[in-house]
C-alpha cells in the first residue's frame, strides 16, 4: 500500500460503478464548504483568526513565493515517505496539529479524529483544550501515536496531574504551545462573546482531573454548577512564564519534549538550551498576533540557526500537499495539519479526516515522483525557485 494508491482507488471506484468521492479532492475547495456548513459560533472560532487576518493571509500568500522546479528521469518508481523525529520512525512526515474544541466541528470530535491518525498512521496531538479527556483517546484510539500538548496554567499541582495523566494514557510527546501567554484579539468571537471553554466546552481535560476540581471547588465558592469553567478564567492562562519556567518542564517529563509557537530563530535556539528536543515553527494560525510574519518565511532562518540534526516541525496555513513537499525543501522533517483536517472533521467525522490526510499524503507522494525525490531527504531547496513577487511585493499585492 503506498499513499497514492487513494488516487488509483478513487479512478476505480468511479469507472466500476460510478461512486465519487464524497469530499472535494482539492483541499481549499474542501475547506470553503466545510466552512459554509458550520453554524455562525463555530465558523467564526475555527475560520477566522486574530485582528484583520493578515496573519492567516501571510500564512498562506507565504507558499505564494515557492515554486517547484521538478526534475527529470530520476526513475522514482516507489518514493520513500518516512521520516524520523527524534528517533521514532513515521510513516509521513506529516502530524495532526494540536487543536481544541473540536465538538464544534463535528459532535465525534477528537475521537474521531484520533480513530483516523490511528488507522493511517500519522501522530494524534491531543489539546489540553479538548472536549474529551486524554484518557478517553486511548480508549478510542489504543494504537495510535499520541502526542500531548500542554498550555501551561496557574496551577502548578494540575499542570503536573496533566502531564502524569498524559503519560500514563501512552502519550509518548509533549508539546508546549507558548505563543499563548493570553489569548489574542478575536474580533469576529469577540463579536459574539463567544469563549467556549467559558462555557464549560473544550475543558474536559480539566474537569476529568480530582485535583483540578477540588481546588475550582475550593476557591470557587458562588457560582454552583459552573465552579469548573470560572476556576479555568482564574488560572488560564499564565503570562507570565518565562524560559526559567519551561526550563522546569524537562525535569518532568521524559518523552520527547516539542516547544511550538516558534518564530524567531534566537528564540528556537533558547528553547533547546532549556532541554527541548524539537521546534515547532508555527503562529497558531493566525489566531494570536494581527499582522505577524507568514510562518513559512520564518521557517529557513531558524533551520540555518539549528543546524541540520534538530527536528523541526512546522504548521500555520498548510492545506496540501505541495504545501508539506515545500515546508520540508525548506526545512522542516514535518509538517502538521491543522484547521486542514478539522474541515475534513466538520464534512465528514472520522472519515473525513481521513480523506484529507490520504489526500495530503496522497498528492506529496505523486509530488515526490513527479518532482524526482526518493527520499523525504531528497527534498531540498534545489527543487525550488523563488517566485518573483511582482512590483509591490509578496502579500501586500493582494490587500
Ligand atoms: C479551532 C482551533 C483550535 C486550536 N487549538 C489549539 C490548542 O488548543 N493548542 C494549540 O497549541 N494550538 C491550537 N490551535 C493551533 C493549531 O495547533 C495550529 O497551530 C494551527 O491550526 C495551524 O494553522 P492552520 O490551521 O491555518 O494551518 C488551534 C487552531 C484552531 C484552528
Amino acid at each position: 500500500m503506498t499513499w497514492s494508491d487513494y488516487q488509483g482507488e478513487i479512478y476505480r471506484r468511479g469507472r466500476e460503478d460510478g461512486t465519487l468521492p464524497l469530499w472535494a479532492c482539492n483541499m481549499l475547495e474542501l475547506e470553503q464548504r466545510a466552512i459554509d456548513t458550520l453554524d455562525s459560533a463555530a465558523r467564526g472560532y475555527i475560520a477566522a483568526s486574530a485582528g484583520n487576518g493578515r496573519t492567516a493571509r501571510a500564512n498562506r500568500d507565504a507558499f505564494e513565493d515557492w515554486a517547484i522546479t521538478p526534475r527529470m528521469l530520476r526513475g522514482v518508481s516507489a518514493p520513500d515517505t518516512s521520516t524520523v523525529i527524534h528517533g521514532r520512525s513515521l510513516p509521513a512526515p506529516l502530524a495532526l496539529a494540536p487543536v481544541g474544541v473540536q465538538s464544534l466541528a463535528h459532535p465525534d470530535a477528537e475521537q474521531a479524529t484520533a480513530r483516523a491518525a490511528q488507522s493511517t498512521g500519522i501522530p494524534y496531538s491531543h489539546s489540553l483544550a479538548a472536549t474529551v479527556s486524554f484518557e478517553e483517546i486511548a480508549l478510542a484510539a489504543p494504537a495510535s501515536t499520541r502526542w500531548a500538548q500542554l498550555y501551561w496554567i496557574r496551577d502548578p499541582e494540575t499542570v503536573s496531574s496533566f502531564l502524569a495523566r498524559a503519560a500514563s494514557a501512552g502519550f509518548d510527546t509533549l508539546i508546549l504551545t507558548v505563543d499563548t501567554p493570553v489569548l489574542g484579539w478575536r474580533p469576529t468571537d469577540l463579536d459574539r462573546a463567544f469563549l467556549p471553554f467559558a462555557e464549560g466546552i473544550g475543558i474536559a481535560n480539566y474537569t476529568s482531573d480530582a485535583g483540578y476540581m477540588s481546588r475550582a471547588r475550593a476557591t470557587i465558592t458562588t457560582e454552583g454548577a459552573d465552579i469548573a469553567p470560572r476556576y479555568w478564567e482564574r488560572v488560564f492562562p499564565h503570562a507570565s512564564l518565562d524560559w526559567a519556567e519551561a526550563a522546569t518542564l524537562r525535569s518532568m517529563w521524559d518523552g520527547t519534549l516539542l516547544i511550538k509557537g516558534i518564530q524567531h530563530p534566537d528564540d528556537a535556539q533558547r528553547g533547546l538550551d532549556v532541554g527541548f528536543d524539537g521546534i515547532i515553527v508555527s503562529n497558531h494560525g493566525g489566531r494570536q498576533i494581527d499582522s505577524a510574519i507568514g510562518s513559512l518565511r520564518a521557517l529557513p532562518a531558524i533551520r540555518t540557526a539549528v543546524g541540520p540534526d534538530v527536528p523541526i516541525l512546522f504548521d500555520s496555513g498548510l492545506r496540501t500537499g505541495v504545501d508539506l513537499f515545500t515546508a520540508i525543501a525548506l526545512g522542516a522533517n514535518a509538517g502538521m495539519l491543522g484547521r486542514a483536517f478539522l474541515y475534513g472533521l466538520a464534512l465528514g467525522g472520522e472519515e473525513g479526516v481521513e480523506h484529507v490526510i490520504r489526500s495530503v499524503m496522497s498528492e506529496f507522494e505523486l509530488t515526490m515522483m513527479l518532482a524526482g525525490a526518493h527520499t523525504v531527504a531528497d527534498i531540498t531547496p534545489e527543487l525550488l525557485s523563488r517566485v518573483d513577487p511582482g512590483p509591490h511585493g509578496g502579500r501586500e499585492r493582494r490587500e
